[in-house]
């Protein structure tokens, strides 16, 4: 029984400190209109952050066209599509900008109403959302 917990214990360990899992397939993807559907809620999260006083300062030294690429590449790897990610880590590009839990929520609501005004149904917004969610400990607080 012991050496049975044991090795629960360990799998549990283990299976944290897997890296963030790919997607599994490319319904994702799809379903936000791929690429260019990917574009466009780039786009429109950028211009909502920017309307965002809350946030909007963390973009102002920003080369904002570079990010979007670089965004609409990360959420497309994170969605399952045929793209790569040219950018650093998360942990790298935020470092320093001691982003916090309000930041990270900020941004996310201007994704939500991105997506709202794409007309992406809210079933397929909850799958990239959860996505993202799990990363917010790469952001934040470094
Ligand atoms: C899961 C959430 C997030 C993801 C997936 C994400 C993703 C990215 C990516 C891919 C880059 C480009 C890195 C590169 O060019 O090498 C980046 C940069 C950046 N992100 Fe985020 N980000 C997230 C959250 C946030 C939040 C909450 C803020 C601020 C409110 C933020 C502000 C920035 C800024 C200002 C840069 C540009 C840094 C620079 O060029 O020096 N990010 N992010």
């Amino acid at each position: 029984m012991k050496r049975l917990l044991g090795c629960l214990m360990f799998l549990l360990l283990v299976g944290c400190a897997q890296p963030h899992k790919p997607a599994s397939d490319d319904s994702l993807y799809q379903d936000l209109g791929q690429r260019a559907g990917i574009q466009r809620i780039v786009e429109g999260m950028l211009l909502n952050a920017a309307q965002d006083e809350r946030i909007v300062d963390r973009f102002r030294r920003v080369h904002i066209e570079l990010l979007r690429d670089r965004l609409v590449e990360y959420f497309c790897v994170e969605a399952g599509g045929p793209c790569t990610y040219g950018g650093d880590s998360l942990p790298e590009s935020h470092k320093g900008q001691n982003l916090t839990r309000s930041d990270f929520n900020a941004l996310v609501e201007s994704l939500i109403k991105s997506m709202d005004t794409q007309h992406v149904p809210v079933p397929v917004q909850n799958r990239l959302i959860a996505r993202l969610a799990v990363l917010r400990g790469e952001v934040i607080g470094k």
